[in-house]
């Protein structure tokens, strides 16, 4: 791996902490998640109907994109193509796109347009598995629609055919919308995996026209496995990032070596990627913030997932969450954006962050007394502030604390309701 190359496109995705994950579809109709067409064997004619139906008359990519932004994200990846097969995207090498139904129109397209125009970097969600190809595998696949149909049992495909369109089809998201950020590549599986995939020409072809683009490690792994990214000798194609999937790592990821690695946690809001009609079990904002934070203290970003609509609205309970998100973001990026872990023990009270010669304390529960910042001396701070206001706060003891003379305490004042109840912020500036 040229090691240069890498920090230099990893920069900005290890700054920006925070993404938009974007899963929208021909599901969002039936509205029983992305995995519909598995979960009910549901065959190619019997899924029609949400082709011909499907017209998102309030697809507004620019409120999405607003949204986005206002909530502190820095990126987004938006599904190109899930497992479905079905193209958001004007693909000259199939009629089974978003541009062929209702909609009429290239929804990457206006995706990209809009996100560009608020600042944030952009990136494709690109499914490798296409259950609607007819030369994907069909009878025997894992998890193919027709996997168990024993009108099936006899298909014949060539897989080569399949990739001859798959990589065509990458080709044209690298080549047809500009600079691409990201590409979110999902799943490998059984024997699906790596050159299977004809990996070495794809990504050969993809560096050809997107030098910089970050890579995901799903040319090999899943959410299960983290690929040969964490082995000594990584393989070319093992990708720029560890895709943990509804879940945190409980102690961050890093290699063999002991080396963190970059990762990236995807998460939903409710428990569905595409939109679910009646999965009301959303996270509340304060611990999306809380797990945000987690990210960072441990070294990873957060890619957090919204589901629109078929008529092309995030739904309401993710905007309300996500204006919360902003808010607090509004005050506290500084102990987000470009952070990562500490190197101190976790404090009882929440998380630490750090940037630089600033250390952030994060207090999700108010202590009793004054804030131990375990693992400092006194004599390495040089100032203490609430990051919020800037208000200066003091390193103090008394009579108490005495007892602990190895930890350095903070007055948090007297009130032991502390400004913000997700997580307040103290900043630590230590001496140089
Ligand atoms: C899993 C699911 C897929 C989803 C992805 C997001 O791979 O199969 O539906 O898009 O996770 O990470």
């Amino acid at each position: 791996m040229d090691r240069a190359a890498y920090e230099k496109r990893m920069a900005w995705f290890l700054s920006a902490r925070f993404g938009m994950f974007i899963h929208w579809g021909l599901y969002a109709i039936p509205a029983r998640g992305e995995w519909i067409r598995c979960n009910e064997r549901i065959s190619v004619a019997d899924y029609q109907q949400y082709f011909d139906e499907f017209d998102p008359r309030d697809y507004d990519p620019k409120a999405w994109a607003k949204a986005a932004k206002e909530a502190g994200m820095r990126y987004a990846v938006m599904t190109a193509k899930h497992h479905d097969g079905f193209c958001l995207f004007d693909s000259q090498h199939t009629d089974y796109k978003a541009t062929n139904t209702p909609a009429g129109r290239d929804l990457i397209r206006e995706y990209v347009d809009a996100f560009r125009a608020e600042g944030l970097k952009v990136g494709f969600y690109y499914s490798l598995i296409d259950w609607h190809h007819p030369h994907f595998p069909h009878f025997g696949d894992r998890q193919h629609p027709m996997r168990d149909n024993p009108a099936y049992k006899d298909h014949s495909y060539n897989f080569d055919t399949y990739l001859d369109y798959m990589h065509a089809q990458v080709e044209e998201l690298v080549t047809g919308y500009g600079q691409i950020d990201i590409l979110w590549f999902d799943f490998s599986y059984d024997h699906l995996k790596g050159e299977a995939w004809r990996v070495t020409d794809l990504l050969k072809m993809v560096r050809k026209h997107q030098p910089g683009v970050i890579i995901d490690n799903r040319l090999e792994a899943s959410g299960e496995g983290f690929g040969s990214l964490l082995s000594l000798h990584p393989k070319p194609y093992s990708g720029d990032f560890v895709s943990p999937e509804q879940i945190i790592p409980p102690q961050g990821i890093v290699n063999c070596k002991g080396d963190p690695v970059a990762w990236e946690a995807c998460v939903t809001m409710n428990n569905n990627w595409g939109f679910h009609g009646t999965d009301k079990h959303f996270k509340p904002a304060p611990m999306l913030i809380r797990k945000l934070v987690e990210c960072v203290s441990k070294g990873g970003n957060l890619l957090l997932n919204v589901g629109p609509t078929a008529r092309g609205r995030i739904p309401g309970e993710s905007l309300h969450a996500l204006k919360k998100i902003g808010r607090w973001m509004r005050d506290h990026h500084e102990s987000i954006y470009g952070c990562g872990p500490a190197g101190l023990v976790k404090p009882d009270f929440g998380r630490v962050t750090k940037k630089g010669n600033k250390l952030y304390f994060h207090i999700f529960d108010n202590p009793i007394g004054y804030l131990p910042l375990t693992g400092l001396k006194a004599d390495e701070v040089k100032s203490v502030r609430l990051l919020a206001t800037g208000q200066e706060l003091k390193i103090e003891r008394n009579w108490v604390t005495n007892n602990y003379p190895d930890i350095c305490f903070v007055s948090l004042g007297p009130d032991p309701v502390l400004p913000d109840e997700t997580d307040t912020v103290v900043m630590v500036e230590l001496k140089e």
